[in-house]
């Protein structure tokens, strides 16, 4: 199994959420995060001067799938949040050892 973190524009949440139903990927767990990549943030023209906003806001996506659908998945999350303008996000991806279903005690390797 995987772990994949995509961190992705808020304005994009909805649409990529749409896509992933569409795709079958049911879980999830949404985050409203700060973060920022390589242009360090942002400056705005702010009352005659100039303002740097370093973390801008974000949402992260945690979502945890069998190792034959990352491909899908972080095509589905790439072509949905992608506006082709910087700060369209990022997506890593961690081996993740177990998963356990509470009601259940199922347990997903
Ligand atoms: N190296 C990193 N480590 C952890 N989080 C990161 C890293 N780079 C980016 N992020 C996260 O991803 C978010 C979006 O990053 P962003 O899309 O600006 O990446 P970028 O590499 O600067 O690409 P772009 O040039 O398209 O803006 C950041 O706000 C931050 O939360
Ligand atoms: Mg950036």
């Amino acid at each position: 199994m995987k772990m994949v973190k995509a961190i992705i524009k808020p304005e994009r949440f909805e649409f990529v959420k749409k896509a992933l139903e569409e795709k079958g990927f049911a879980g999830m767990t949404i985050s409203e995060v700060k973060g920022r990549g390589e242009q360090k943030g942002i400056t705005l023209q702010y009352r005659g001067g100039l303002m740097t906003v370093d973390l801008l806001p974000k949402i992260q996506l945690e979502i945890v799938v069998r190792d034959t659908d990352v491909d899908n998945l972080v095509a589905t999350i790439t072509e949905a949040a992608r506006t082709g303008k910087i700060g369209d996000g990022k997506i890593f991806i961690m081996p993740l050892e177990k998963s356990i279903r509470i009601r259940t005690g199922e347990m997903e390797t």
